[in-house]
């Protein structure tokens, strides 16, 4: 599984998880018993289940070692395990099945999501938020950048154009097995200070695998081609902000 990196990821922290509230403040839910934050990261959001619900019995489950380490360091009352997901089942049906900002890291929905909700017990649900950023600069100046240097093909292999669908294909996938489901887009446009905040913002995440995948002594060049791009596309403001408009997707799905 790639590596991760927890401090780089939170450097953002704070506009990072206005999606999640947005995502848990459409859950309704009175007293969940068993919920499990998938994909959880550091915690940090797990942490606001548990203070949402604190009768339940909650776990955040994490394929990276560093992240996992990360979360239960800040402790909380909550189990904390490493698993993939592709391969991860709940212990017990699920009340709840939460992921904010994970699913988009795995392949094949059409079977993830399905499979995910036939995990819940009737009156569950599976409420999930997803990046759907990729025509924006954000990630096609990856792609490009990717296109235009000698590392052309092994990052070609790590690169995600399309990880998530359209809102009426997760329909398809989730509207035979759901009682209601609420699906929606929001173009959230963060304020981001500092030099270049949006490379900052996606060596986080999506940038890290291509970064991970080069060389030591390409890196500099790659991150030029990149940062450039970036630099046009989202221009800092007279007073020092940047404007990062970032689309993404929610679906919750109450079965
Ligand atoms: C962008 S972070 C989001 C973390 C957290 N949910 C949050 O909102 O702060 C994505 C997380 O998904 C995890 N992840 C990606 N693919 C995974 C997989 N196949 N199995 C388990 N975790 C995975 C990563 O390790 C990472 O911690």
């Amino acid at each position: 599984m790639a590596a991760w990196d927890p401090s780089q990821y939170l450097k953002f922290a704070g506009p990072r998880a206005r999606p999640a509230l947005d995502l848990l403040n459409r859950v309704e839910l009175d007293s969940p018993g068993a919920v499990f934050d998938l994909g959880c990261g550091a915690g940090n959001v797990t942490r606001m289940l548990a203070r949402r619900w604190p009768e339940a019995a909650v776990t955040g489950v994490d394929g990276s070692a560093e992240m996992v380490a990360r979360a239960r360091a800040g402790g909380g009352g909550i189990t904390w395990v490493q698993a993939d997901l592709a391969r991860w089942d709940p212990p017990r049906a699920a009340d709840l099945l939460f992921s904010n900002a994970a699913l988009h890291w795995l392949d094949g929905h059409e079977a993830l999501f399905p499979r995910l909700a036939g995990r819940l017990r009737p009156g569950g649900v599976l409420a999930v938020q997803m990046p759907r950023n990729y025509a924006e600069p954000s990630h096609t100046c990856m792609a490009e950048a990717a296109e235009a240097g000698p590392w052309r093909a092994r990052l070609a292999a790590v690169l995600r154009l399309r990880p998530v669908a359209s809102p009426e294909a997760y329909y398809d996938m989730l509207a035979p097995l759901a009682r209601t489901l609420d699906i929606w887009e929001t173009v959230y446009t963060h304020l981001l200070e500092g030099e270049n905040p949006v490379v900052e913002w996606t060596r986080g995440s999506a940038l890290k695998p291509l970064l991970d995948a080069l060389e030591d002594d390409e890196r500099p060049a790659f991150l030029a081609e990149y940062t450039t791009r970036i630099r046009t596309a989202y221009p800092r403001r007279g007073d020092g902000t940047t404007l990062f408009p970032f689309r993404r997707l929610f679906i919750v799905a109450a079965c």
